[in-house]
């Protein structure tokens, strides 16, 4: 038997977006989601748009028996933004209303949630401003984050300023597969600065409202490993972890950008705008906790025809497909649970102990419904197979001496997922995708709910 620590979260995580629907009613305004949906549907899988998702504006008062069911004792969230403010300085009266009494139900039902400010959910009235590339959106999000500590600080102990901030960058500003998407690396790195220094006037905000409890980020840490040992290899290897995870990890934990992506980033003529005091702000405001997802690691290489200045991240790091790769053959994701032993290492002895919790892992599976028996169960023994997998290298970390305080998986219920539509599955519940929104149990709830209420396995 593996027995995690005492009070240890166990959980799931999903966000606004993907969850609430009513995306356009009940005086919440357009998101770059709703703006991208109503105007190419087309880029969307099935032209699955992100208008009622999983109905938890509705439906939430039973939703929340469904997390007692599984016997969850932590359950993450965001708010909506565009939902809150809906032109970014009135507050709607009504989405007061829904989120007090949604978060007053999860206490009810004996669950901790943990609720998150910005999932990927930019507000068009913002966007139309310039959205991250603009440095209005510090101060319209500290804004924000203030109004919600003090709406809600009564009710929530533990909130997080942003998920995977990494991911709206890469996608908004190189990738193509969130809005703007539009292929800039400087402006990528400008945007992300922004998004640095909103996460940390959101920290700022929250010290001087003092509301009870504890505040952090979720970072999606994809370790990278390097193809060879070889100097060209360790150095993309170096450069990726620069880029896509200490660039947010350093600051949040110790209070300063790393001097060496400073300087990557100067050699690359990507230095972005700043203000004198930004320095002393990331200094004076790091997090108390840290929340890592984890789905797969990131294999690189040396650049394969590097350009300089560099164009594009794979001018400093080149993906590498690694032969010896286990693929997840519903998602075609690499499965790789050993990383987050790696991870739990590296939060131990590079980043003093600190607190941490894995706020997502989980395993998507595609077409989905093949799985169903009969009954309407889902049989997804391939999902328990895969927690279980990384909770046994998570269990390793902590019993030598990682800080780690809870596991949260993706996702509670199947959910709308970005451009991908509902194509990939991850919850514990199935949604059907009719008008009743039916949530059917599946075989992996019924045995999470035998691991939280032993505490391990
Ligand atoms: C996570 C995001 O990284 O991946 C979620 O935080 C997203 O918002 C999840 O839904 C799964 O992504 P996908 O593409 O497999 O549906």
């Amino acid at each position: 038997m593996k027995t995690f620590p005492k009070n240890f979260l166990w959980g799931a995580a999903t966000s606004a977006p993907q969850s609430e629907g009513h995306s356009l009613q009940n005086g919440k305004s357009a998101t770059t989601w709703d703006y991208w949906f109503q105007n190419n549907p087309e880029k969307f899988h099935e032209n699955q748009g992100p208008e009622h998702t999983s109905n938890i504006y509705e439906m939430y008062q039973e939703d929340c028996q469904r997390m007692k069911e599984i016997g969850l004792n932590s359950f993450r969230t965001s708010i909506s933004w565009a939902r809150l403010l809906p032109d970014g300085k009135h507050v709607n009266q009504e989405a007061v209303t829904f989120y007090r009494d949604y978060f007053e139900h999860i206490l009810a039902a004996g669950v901790q949630p943990i609720i998150n400010l910005f999932h990927f959910d930019m507000p068009m009235w913002l966007m139309e401003k310039g959205g991250w590339e603009s440095r209005e959106s510090v101060n319209a999000f500290a804004f924000y984050a203030k109004t919600a500590f003090e709406l809600f600080g009564d009710l929530i102990e533990k909130w997080t300023t942003f998920n995977e901030p990494i991911v709206h960058i890469e996608c908004g500003y190189l990738n193509g597969a969130h809005y703007p998407a539009i292929h800039d690396f400087k402006k990528a790195v400008q945007v992300g600065y922004h998004t640095l220094m909103a996460h940390v006037y959101a920290v700022k905000a929250f010290r001087e409202v003092k509301p009870k409890g504890s505040i952090g980020i979720i970072l999606n840490i994809t370790p990278a490993y390097a193809r060879s040992d070889e100097q060209a290899d360790q150095k993309a290897k170096e450069n990726a972890d620069l880029l896509t995870m200490k660039s947010f990890l350093d600051p949040a934990t110790k209070g300063a950008i790393p001097e060496a992506l400073v300087q990557l980033i100067k050699k690359h003529g990507l230095t972005p705008a700043t203000n004198p005091s930004d320095k002393d702000a990331i200094k004076e405001n790091t997090v108390d906790f840290i929340g890592l997802n984890y789905y797969q690691p990131l294999r690189v290489q040396a650049p394969v025809n590097p350009r300089f200045p560099a164009q594009d991240p794979e001018d400093l790091y080149t993906p590498y497909d690694w032969p010896e790769k286990r693929i997840n053959p519903y998602r075609g994701w690499e499965i790789y649970p050993k990383a987050l032993y790696d991870v739990a290492m590296m939060m131990k002895n590079e980043y003093d102990n600190f607190p941490w919790y894995v706020s997502e892992n989980g395993m998507g599976v595609a077409n989905e419904e093949r799985f169903m028996d009969e009954n309407g169960m889902t049989q997804d023994d391939y999902r328990i197979d895969f927690m279980k997998e990384h909770l046994d290298y998570l269990y390793q970390g902590i019993q030598e001496g990682s800080h780690c305080f809870g596991y949260h998986t993706w996702t509670f219920i199947d959910c709308w997922s970005w451009l991908n539509g509902y194509r990939n599955r991850y919850g514990f519940y199935r949604l059907a995708l009719d008008h009743n929104f039916k949530r059917s149990l599946k075989k992996s709830g019924l045995w999470y709910k035998e691991v939280t209420q032993n505490n391990g396995y």
